[in-house]
């Protein structure tokens, strides 16, 4: 039998910080009224010219050195974004395989907003239990400011640049496998979250230019609600199908959207703050690449260890939502 193993983790975190104090000078808000809705004190942000790819070449090269594995040794590359390079083609996944000298692999992109890393996982383990890859490289890579509309104060100070990756292998050893995991959507939502000009819909024009709307748009408050209500019951699903407590989890690693969503699912499954991850005060949202940036932000600290049982749990635009269990 083969199982999939989660093998390590890195990050690229951008050095450039925008500070809540920063979004004071451009859009009527307060550093206050921020960090009291969103517990968000500042989020990074890509230089200029810098693309999805290559801030995903940079934490999959750090995922690959600590899986302390050869480059030629990745036969898959996988990438979860909802910024690629480019709206169409070529894939972000391509593109960050050839950045890291791999010219010779199947490439794709995950398309799953918030949830993409899980999504991309899921695929990752389904490929290695079949059989048909061994080494999989998963890049969650997101640049934010790119489709953000810098005048709306609803969604603009929200969000951040960044990614991380992750080596999933294949292994004889059940202990050490990744134990389940669960994606799903519900696309009847497809309002809440949404860049709704550019693509087939309603193709780039003067139109989507002048209203820009080819920049997230989003239902704060409903999606709010959904969150905390999805993301507790998906946990819960999870824990009772393996019959496990939350004292059986080691790291809870939630999206990171807003630190009152964070808590209000922490509370509702009684999970201690010490178990639950937090880097949203320091990077914001940063979509597929938040729960990958967060674990990587745990492992640097020293506080995941090998051995270590962790819960991801995410939820974004489709609307999408997952949840994985597994041992590092
Ligand atoms: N600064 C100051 N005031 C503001 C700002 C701002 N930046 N933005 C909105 N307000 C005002 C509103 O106008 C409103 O004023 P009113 O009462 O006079 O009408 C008031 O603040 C409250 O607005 P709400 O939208 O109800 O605020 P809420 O408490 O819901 O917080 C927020 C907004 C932070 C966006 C919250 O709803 C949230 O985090 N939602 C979830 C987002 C999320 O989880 N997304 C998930 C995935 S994202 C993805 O997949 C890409």
């Amino acid at each position: 039998m083969i199982y999939a193993a989660f093998r390590s983790i890195g990050a690229y975190i951008p050095p450039k910080i925008m500070s809540n104090a920063d979004f004071e000078k451009i859009i009527d808000t307060s550093d206050e009224w921020i960090t009291k809705r969103t517990g968000i004190k500042e989020r990074r942000i890509a230089n200029e010219g810098e693309a999805s790819s290559d801030l995903g070449a940079r934490a999959g090269e750090l995922a690959i050195e600590r899986a302390a594995i050869s480059k030629e040794e990745i036969d898959l590359v996988i990438c979860a974004t909802v910024t690629p390079d480019f709206l169409c083609m070529p894939s972000t996944a391509c593109l960050i395989a050839a950045k890291l000298g791999l010219s010779n692999v199947m490439a794709f992109d995950v398309s799953a907003a918030c949830t993409g890393f899980v999504y991309a996982l899921n695929v990752a383990k389904a490929f290695i239990e079949s059989g048909m890859k061994k080494n999989v490289l998963i890049v969650g890579a997101e640049k934010y400011s790119a489709i953000l509309d810098y005048t709306d104060r609803t969604t603009c100070f929200l969000f951040g640049d960044g990614a991380g990756a992750a080596i999933i292998s294949a292994t004889n050893d059940k202990s050490e496998s990744i134990i389940d995991i669960n994606c799903s959507s519900d696309g009847n939502y497809e309002d809440l979250i949404k860049t709704p000009g550019g693509g087939s819909k309603n193709p780039c024009s003067q139109e989507v230019l002048e209203n820009k709307m080819a920049c997230i748009k989003m239902k704060g408050n409903e999606t709010f609600k959904l969150a905390v209500k999805t993301l507790t019951s998906d946990v819960k699903t999870m824990l009772e199908k393996h019959n496990l407590t939350n004292e059986d989890i080691n790291h809870f690693i939630p999206h990171q959207a807003n630190y009152r969503i964070i808590k209000a699912v922490g509370e509702a499954l009684d999970l201690s703050d010490e178990k639950t991850v937090v880097t949203v005060d320091k990077y914001g949202n940063t979509s597929a690449a938040s729960i990958p940036m967060a674990m990587n932000y745990a492992f640097e600290q020293g506080k995941i260890k090998a051995g270590d049982t962790i819960l991801f749990d995410a939820f974004g635009g489709g609307l999408t939502w997952g949840s994985a269990l597994f041992k590092f």
